[in-house]
């Protein structure tokens, strides 16, 4: 699949005539809200879970030197904590750019910390996109990082603004968390 999901993603009609809609957000989606929205939530997705296994050729790298980003991944039984976004349909727009690096734009049922599910959409890097990269250790991962940076700015940036977001969601994430543990002995060892 071309790694530029926009025309994809226009065609995704799931919540046509809806006034309004949830996003469930799982990375850069929780800490940099550049659209407008009626409502925030910390919320939760079942079964996928956080990796890093995602390239980057237009935030955090570049085509011949792609970063590393998060998508989801199925997992039986994983929970993936996140931020949803209450969100008008005209906002698709702009995140279908922002996220047209490999990303679809698919339906999800989230739950909120009082136990309520709502149906809404993800961008979710499936592995059949051009851009993905897959896994790695978590070490491997956390040398790419150090070494990536595109427009977006430094890739290193992307990973410690969601260890934080995550920190203050009060969610911990192994994964995560390692891969920001390797990067700060590689600063360490400059
Ligand atoms: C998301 O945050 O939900 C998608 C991945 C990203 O933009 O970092």
């Amino acid at each position: 699949m071309t790694a530029n999901t926009i025309a994809i993603n226009q065609q995704m009609d799931a919540f046509n005539g809806h006034h309004s809609v949830w996003l469930f957000g799982y990375g850069s989606l929780i800490y940099k809200a550049d659209f407008p929205y009626l409502e925030r939530r910390p919320a939760c997705i079942t079964g996928w879970t956080r990796r890093f296994w995602q390239g980057s050729h237009d935030h955090r790298g570049t085509p011949d030197a792609p970063g590393r980003v998060v998508t989801l991944i199925e997992q039986a039984g994983a929970v993936c904590h996140g931020m949803a976004y209450l969100i008008t349909p005209e906002v698709f727009a702009h995140l279908d750019h922002r996220e047209k690096n490999g990303y679809l734009r698919l339906a999800i049922s989230m739950s909120f910390t009082d136990a309520s599910k709502v149906q809404g959409l993800v961008y979710i890097a499936m592995p059949d996109n051009s851009a993905y990269l897959g896994a790695a250790s978590e070490q491997e991962i956390a040398r790419q990082i150090a070494r990536s940076a595109g427009p977006s700015g430094p890739n290193a940036a992307y990973l410690t603004l969601l260890a934080h977001a995550l920190r203050e969601l009060g969610q911990a994430d192994a994964h995560i968390f390692e891969i920001e543990q390797h990067l700060t002995l590689l600063d360490r060892a400059e």
